[in-house]
């Protein structure tokens, strides 16, 4: 693989799309095992887990649901952004086991402010599954109850994640290159 240029920033690769694919059908059998007769509700957060959640869901041979919501989180002039809905859950998630799939954990904000809004709607369960997760970016902790990857604090985009709105359609994960 190739450098790429997006945007005039350079990627070089970083995890190729056999081995994403690999993590993934891992996930998928630890999801089996915990799941399989639970009829779970996985809800993906749009924009960036659709390709992971996809790949996924293909991969579980059991009865499961998803739906899908899209989270925004603006930063206006207070240090304190705010996560906002920009569109919201259209199933009744009482007594369902819940597992929500996010590309990548990151400060950990997203999920620290969305989590509450789910748990009020009492589910019996509620797990977090993420392709990628950068502990040491870590804002607000969190539980992450499943994780494909543990990855430096550094910028990655490709298999669904954006930098400025492109490189979504990557098949691979390619990593910011450091600047020298
Ligand atoms: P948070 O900081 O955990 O709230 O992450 C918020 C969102 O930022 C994630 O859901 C991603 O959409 C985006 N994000 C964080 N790190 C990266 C990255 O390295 N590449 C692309 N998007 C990212
Ligand atoms: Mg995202």
């Amino acid at each position: 693989m190739a450098k790429l240029t997006v945007h005039n920033k350079t990627f070089v690769p970083y995890l190729p799309e056999a081995l994403i694919l690999e993590k993934v059908r891992a996930l998928a059998a630890q999801l089996r095992a915990d799941y399989a007769d639970k009829r779970p509700l996985f809800i993906a957060i749009l924009n960036g887990s659709f390709m992971f959640a996809s790949d996924l869901f293909k991969e579980l041979d059991f009865d499961a649901e998803i739906c899908f919501i899209k989270l925004a989180s603006y930063k206006g002039t207070k240090s304190t952004g705010q996560v906002l809905t920009a569109i919201g859950l259209d199933t009744d998630i009482t007594n369902r086991h819940v597992v929500i799939l996010e590309d990548i954990i990151d400060t950990g904000k997203t999920m620290f402010e969305f989590l509450p809004q789910l748990q009020n709607q009492q589910p019996a369960s509620l797990r977090i599954a993420v392709l990628l997760h950068k502990p040491d970016a870590t804002v607000h902790p969190i539980r992450i109850d499943y994780c494909c990857f543990s990855i430096p604090d550094k910028f990655v985009l490709g298999y669904g994640l954006d930098f400025d709105g492109l490189g979504r359609n990557i098949r691979e994960l390619y990593q910011l290159e450091d600047e020298v």
